[in-house]
């Protein structure tokens, strides 16, 4: 497991989730593809639909991951940046606290996530029951953060209350999308989700922060 989230769990809730988000398409739209485990079984099932149905799909990918997952279902891709609103997007989502907050990034690609559901004009979040919390005291944030100087923008992280792990696989780095570092974070304490977002994006090193705030429809057992 590279993450700090086993992914392996609820495989067939997941994928009884999955399949209600799934009916949620609409025709001639423009659908963002979040990434993860719950959305390659949400590839499956909208790759059979499209057959099934002819439907005439988008689709705008958070990860390189998740692209080559639909190129291999041969979905048709678009290019965010040639993207001006997209109408719909589908993501899974690591905890979700009793306010809606989520932490996402267990597979890495929280900024590009981020990208992809602001762009959106809806956003639904496919959690599987494994993924609520009360709150986040103890629970893993991802952050991306970049390589350059990278040890002081740890220090200045530390200096928030957190504990940090930096991710690797075996003894290399893991390298996200964009060329970054991950690191997983936690405070034992119960802290205010919204600011602490805000206290560590202000940090210059930081790129993005596995804190999402926005209010997201929900599709849980
Ligand atoms: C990827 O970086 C994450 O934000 C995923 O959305 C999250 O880890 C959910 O993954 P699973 O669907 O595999 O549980």
């Amino acid at each position: 497991m590279v993450g700090p989230y086993d992914k392996s769990q609820n495989l067939t809730q997941k994928r009884e989730l999955a399949e209600k988000a799934v009916q949620m398409v609409e025709d001639n739209t423009i659908i963002g593809l979040g990434s993860g485990s719950t959305m390659q079984i949400f590839v499956d099932l909208i790759a059979e639909r499209i057959k099934r149905e002819q439907l005439q799909l988008h689709f705008v990918p958070a990860s390189k991951r998740i692209e080559s997952y639909a190129m291999h279902h041969r979905l048709n891709i678009s290019n965010i940046e040639d993207t001006a609103l997209l109408d719909i997007s589908f993501d899974g989502a690591d905890r979700i606290d009793a306010r809606h907050n989520l932490i996402k990034g267990g597979g890495g690609s929280l900024f590009r996530e981020r990208q992809v559901l602001e762009k959106s004009q809806k956003k639904v979040i496919i959690a599987d029951e494994s993924k609520f919390v009360e709150e986040f005291a103890n629970e893993v944030i991802p952050v991306e953060i970049v390589p350059y100087n990278f040890k002081w923008t740890i220090e200045k992280i530390i200096k928030l209350g957190f504990h940090v792990a930096i991710r690797k696989i075996g003894n290399e780095y893991f390298i996200t999308d964009n060329n970054n570092y991950i690191v997983d974070i936690k405070k034992e304490k119960p802290f205010d989700v919204k600011i602490t977002y805000q206290e560590l994006k202000i940090i210059s090193g930081i790129v993005d922060v596995g804190l999402f705030i926005e209010n997201s429809f929900i599709v849980k057992k």
